[in-house]
C-alpha cells in the first residue's frame, strides 16, 4: 500500500499550473455554482473545499457569489505545498470574500466554521481506506443543520467501491 503522504506529494511534481489554461474542471466547477450553491437561500454562505488543488474553484466562487450573497466565507484545505503556494500567490478580492486556507490534510485541518457546503472535487480517492470513517465524520462536523457534501468523482464505481449509501452525511 502507499504511504497516505502519497496522495499530496505527487502533486508536487505535476505541472498542475497547466489546468488554468486548459479551464478542464470549469463545466463541473460552474454546474456546481448554478445548480446547489445559487439555490441557498439567504445572504450569507460558507463554503469549505477539500483538496482546493490550485484554487480554481475558489476564483469561480469569488467571481460568481457577491451576485448572490452578501457575506461570503470561503475556507478549504490543500496538502500539497506546491499547489497551495501557487494558489497564494493569486489575487482574490479579499474585500468581497472572507478567505482562510491550511496547508494541511483534511483530517489535520481544524476550524471551527460550520458550512452550508463542503466540496470535495476529484479529491476522495486519495484519502486511504482506513481513513474513510474518520473523514465522513469530520465532514458530517463541519456542515450546518441544512449544509450539504457535494462530492465529484471521475469514476461512479468508486462510489460502489466505498459503499456510500444516500444519508451518510447526516
Ligand atoms: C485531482 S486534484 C483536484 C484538485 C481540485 N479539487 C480541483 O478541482 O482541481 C486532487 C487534490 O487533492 C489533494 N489531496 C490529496 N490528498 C489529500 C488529503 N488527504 N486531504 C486533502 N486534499 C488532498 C491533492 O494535493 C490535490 O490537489
Amino acid at each position: 500500500m502507499k504511504n497516505k503522504e502519497f496522495f499530496y506529494l505527487q502533486y508536487d511534481k505535476v505541472n498542475w499550473q497547466n489546468q488554468e489554461k486548459t479551464k478542464i474542471n470549469s463545466f463541473i466547477y460552474n454546474f456546481i455554482i448554478q445548480n446547489i450553491v445559487f439555490k441557498k437561500k439567504g445572504d450569507k454562505i460558507k463554503i469549505f473545499d477539500i483538496g482546493f488543488g490550485i484554487g480554481i474553484f475558489f476564483q469561480m466562487l469569488e467571481k460568481n457569489l457577491p451576485k448572490f450573497f452578501k457575506n461570503i466565507t470561503l475556507e478549504g484545505c490543500e496538502p500539497s505545498y506546491k499547489n497551495y503556494k501557487n494558489f497564494q500567490s493569486k489575487l482574490l478580492n479579499l474585500k468581497k470574500v472572507k478567505l482562510r486556507t491550511f496547508n494541511k490534510t483534511f483530517l489535520q485541518t481544524e476550524t471551527n466554521t460550520k458550512f452550508d457546503f463542503l466540496t470535495s472535487i476529484y479529491v476522495s480517492p486519495h484519502f486511504a481506506f482506513d481513513e474513510l470513517k474518520g473523514v465522513a465524520k469530520k465532514i458530517s462536523s463541519m456542515l450546518n443543520n441544512e449544509g450539504k457534501f457535494i462530492l465529484v468523482v471521475a469514476n461512479e464505481k468508486y462510489l460502489e467501491k466505498i459503499k456510500i449509501k444516500k444519508g451518510t452525511f447526516h
